[in-house]
């Protein structure tokens, strides 16, 4: 019996955590695959492949090669494109496709939200007058900034923006996680920031910053996700193992 062929989308921690639940089962064979946008940390629990497929046409084509049998969506929320062309691959393939996303945050007692669906009208949303703003949505749209010189800005990313932000006033922060709600909290005043640009990823690890906004009375500017890619989805790692032994129960594995 040949081993159940799997290939995660991933770029996400929830995407390693569960590549690495699925390396011990080994009913499974599991390739994981990044677009490769940040540095690739070296102890990956399952063989990675690295780079874009070549749209939906070239993620079908993949996924026949490779003769999967399964693929789970474990991208980021705000990574749209990778998701549409999941499904559209999926359906000319004629397998399988999961999604695993984490719950977005909803606002709570205390919160200070202004909602907005792009990174553009966020920063129409922090208006003319000069403000001191955190800006945590990662380097790819960070550009979005120079339209509006007049604010401070402070830059949190995993990797250096590139090119450099053309901004009069900018502090680049380098560093991926996760936060506790002190230190941001700390940074924050150490920047006397007033107003936190975030999209609504969910998930524990960069949560610190919501809390620590509604600690300090901040007024958070919330990038709301675009609608899902129609996939069936779940939101932990527990019951993606349950969806897949369910599509896959334990007696069964493919035939060779
Ligand atoms: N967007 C965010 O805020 C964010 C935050 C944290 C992590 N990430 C991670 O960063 C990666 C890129 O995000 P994005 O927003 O640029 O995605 P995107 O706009 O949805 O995708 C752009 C293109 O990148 C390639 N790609 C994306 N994810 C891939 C993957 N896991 N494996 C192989 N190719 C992939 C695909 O190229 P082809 O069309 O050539 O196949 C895709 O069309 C994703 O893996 C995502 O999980 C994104």
């Amino acid at each position: 019996m040949g081993k159940i062929r799997i290939l995660i989308l991933g770029g996400t921690g929830e995407a390693r955590a569960l590549a690495e639940a699925l390396a011990d089962n080994d009913r499974y064979d599991v390739l994981y695959s990044l677009a490769g946008r940040t540095e690739i940390p070296s102890d990956q629990p399952v063989p990675v492949r690295i780079g874009g497929f070549g749209g939906a046409e070239g993620l079908a084509a993949f996924l026949r090669d490779g003769r999967f049998d399964l693929m789970i969506d474990a991208t980021h929320p705000f990574a749209s494109r990778i998701s549409r062309n999941a499904c559209e691959a999926s359906a000319a393939v004629g397998i399988p496709t999961f999604a695993l996303r984490r719950p977005e945050w909803l606002a709570e007692p205390g919160d200070r939200w202004t909602r907005v669906t792009t990174i553009t009208e966020a920063i129409e949303t922090l208006g003319p007058s000069p403000r001191r703003v955190f800006l945590a949505i990662g380097r790819q749209e960070a550009h979005r900034a120079e339209v509006a010189p007049q604010h401070f800005y402070l830059v949190r990313s995993i990797d250096p923006v590139e090119p450099p932000l053309d901004l009069p006033e900018v502090h680049m922060v380098l560093d991926r996680g996760p936060y506790d709600v002190e230190s941001e909290a700390s940074l924050f005043r150490a920047y006397r920031i007033d107003a936190l640009v975030t999209k609504n990823s969910g998930g524990s690890a960069t949560y610190a910053k919501i809390q620590a906004a509604r600690r300090l009375g901040i007024e958070v500017i919330m990038v709301a996700r675009a609608p899902a890619a129609a996939m069936q989805t779940v939101t932990t790692i527990e019951a993606m193992l349950v969806a897949i032994d369910h599509l896959f129960p334990p007696a069964m594995n493919r035939g060779v």
